[in-house]
């Protein structure tokens, strides 16, 4: 199959299978950006299951990007206690300032111009450039990078494969629902080609999977000879 049709493949997957997170939009509806932001910055060390509770307390305490700027810092901080790498917090709330206070309250759509902002790396610039706005961006994290080398059968470790694994995502991006697509390969990573024990009769990309046409998914993301 060409790449575009995988990911016609993966959105159709999608659609039957999508977890209802909170921060995820309906079919068709357009995500808040403040509240994707707010999710990714959570979701960045720390899993669904935890991110959700502290997800919806702080949408409901600080509704938007300026509610969140106009709170003292401290505030911030102890709501988010429980969520550790406390980094994350103050760059949340400089990033909370820096968007309230000099962007007009919105956040920049394209991912060069999200990268600027305190706290968002290459993988949430894309996420958010993707899910909030739709733009065709790569959001490549540890369970997408399990997707890829499984699915190319990448034979080097993840370290010196990076630009391998982007191509890959980015030969696949399709010309709509771009974070549909994103949050689709987030969501197979998560319950389909996970870690150990992969699902692999559930994947709409398994007749495609050459790790798995070879009867060998679980060997791959190939480690490093150090811990990756
Ligand atoms: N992990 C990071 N971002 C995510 C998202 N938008 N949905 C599910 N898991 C995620």
């Amino acid at each position: 199959q060409t790449p575009r049709k995988r990911a016609a493949a993966l959105l159709a997957w999608y659609d039957a299978h999508r977890r209802d997170l909170p921060w995820r939009a309906g079919p068709g509806e357009r995500a808040d950006p403040y509240a994707v932001w707010l999710s990714e910055i959570m979701l960045q060390q720390t899993t669904v299951a935890t991110v959700r509770g502290y997800y919806e307390a702080f949408l409901a305490r600080w509704p938007t990007v300026e509610a969140l700027a106009a709170a003292p810092l401290e505030d911030v901080l102890a709501a988010w206690a429980g969520l550790g790498y406390y980094a994350r917090a103050r760059n949340l709330h400089a990033c909370a300032g820096r968007v309230a206070r000099e962007l007009g309250g919105r956040f920049p759509q394209s991912e060069a111009a999200l990268r600027g902002l305190p706290g968002v790396g290459p993988y949430t610039a894309g996420a958010i450039a993707a899910i909030a706005f739709d733009a065709p961006s790569a959001a490549i994290d540890g369970n997408v990078e399990r997707v890829m080398a499984r699915l190319h059968a990448i034979a080097a470790p993840l370290r010196q494969a990076k630009p391998l694994v982007r191509e890959k995502v980015e030969e696949m991006l399709p010309a709509a629902r771009a974070g549909d697509f994103a949050q689709a390969l987030m969501d197979l990573g998560a319950t389909v080609c996970t870690p150990r024990a992969p699902n692999c009769g559930a994947c709409p990309l398994a007749a495609d999977c050459v790790a798995y046409r070879c009867g060998v998914a679980e060997a791959y993301p190939i480690k490093g000879k150090k811990a990756e």
